[in-house]
């Protein structure tokens, strides 16, 4: 059966609901321990449920670390299983076609929507290996994931802390790196995360693609997508798809680039969610110290791993 947005087109949008809120209720959320990964307080107090979702065999999971490119693939996905027709993509904002299965806000839970959406369902995460719920891997659902090298991941989400008032404070870009190399960020450690994912290709249905290849190929990574879903794309329907999802596009999207957001909740003054969408801006923010030192923690961390990452192309 053919996955459309219709669902998500039905349900109200969480822009207007946020609208809603009063702003003043608006704060920093502070991170908890959740089996060894910091999280949101929200998600660690309903964190037994989300570790008992309940996944179905035809399930598709879009997963990455924070700032990875999450919406980029979730909207090349959503365009792909349309088969190309941007008028179905279109219908609602992105984070409500695609529930974002471990978030929780007071007018969001990103479990009820998934519950309530019909099959075939295209769910998102940001759950390093180990703490995704294991119904996915008993139930051998497909997953892509999309990794960024560690640089430009970094600073993608410090600009990401900056503006997203519900983010914890993210301190200096100085503290902030260091916070993001100990793993003290909200999903935990980079490292662990884009690891934890690459060793678990091996045993399970997962497409591992990379941000930089993205940028590098847009056509052929989308190729990958598709025949990893089984579904067929002639040549002009995949350039409809390329010319739908480049960054130029997709930031002037609004069905795409989280402008539906209030901005009390992501200021776009302090920074937009489509923000560069380019590889080696982290060359814009990294002191030559700072970048040897990431050099040196990212060679010891993925020593033995065969992944290795663009910084640049
Ligand atoms: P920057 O902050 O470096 O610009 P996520 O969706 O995981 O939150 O990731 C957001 C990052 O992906 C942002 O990076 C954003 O600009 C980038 N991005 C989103 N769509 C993109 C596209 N079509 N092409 C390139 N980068 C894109």
């Amino acid at each position: 059966m053919a996955r459309t947005p219709g669902h998500a087109a039905k349900i109200m949008d969480l822009g207007s609901r946020m609208k809603d809120l009063d702003p003043k209720s608006i704060q920093r959320t502070e991170l908890v321990d959740v089996m060894g990964v910091p999280l949101f307080t929200e998600i660690s107090e309903i964190w037994g449920s989300i570790w008992d979702f309940q996944a179905k065999p035809d399930d598709l999971l879009i997963c990455t670390y924070p700032k990875a490119g999450t919406t980029w693939l979730q909207e090349i996905v959503a365009m792909v299983q349309s088969e190309g027709d941007p008028q179905k993509c279109d219908q609602a904002p992105i984070y409500n076609r695609i529930p974002f299965i471990e978030m929780i806000h007071p007018v969001l839970s990103g479990l009820k929507e998934a519950e309530a959406m019909p099959s075939p369902r295209t769910l998102k995460s940001h759950l390093p290996v180990q703490l995704l719920p294991p119904s996915f891997w008993e139930q051998n659902c497909k997953i892509i994931y999309v990794a960024r090298n560690v640089k430009d991941n970094a600073v993608s989400y410090f600009h990401f802390h900056r503006m997203d008032q519900e983010m914890p404070e993210p301190g200096t870009w100085d503290q902030f790196l260091e916070n993001f190399i100990a793993g003290k960020v909200c999903w935990g450690s980079w490292f662990d995360h884009v690891k934890g994912w690459w060793e678990a290709k091996d045993r399970h249905p997962v497409l591992y693609l990379f941000y930089e290849d993205m940028k590098e190929d847009l056509a052929r990574e989308i190729r990958k997508v598709a025949e990893f879903l089984g579904i067929e794309l002639p040549e002009p329907v995949l350039n409809r798809i390329v010319q739908h999802t480049t960054f130029d596009n997709m930031k002037t999207n609004p069905m795409a680039n989280y402008s539906t957001i209030p901005p009390s909740f992501m200021d776009p003054t302090v920074s937009t969610f489509m923000r560069k969408g380019t590889v080696g801006d982290w060359k814009e923010h990294f002191t030559v110290a700072q970048s040897e030192c990431l050099d040196e923690v990212c060679a010891r961390e993925l020593e033995g791993s065969n992944l290795t990452f663009r910084t640049q192309l």
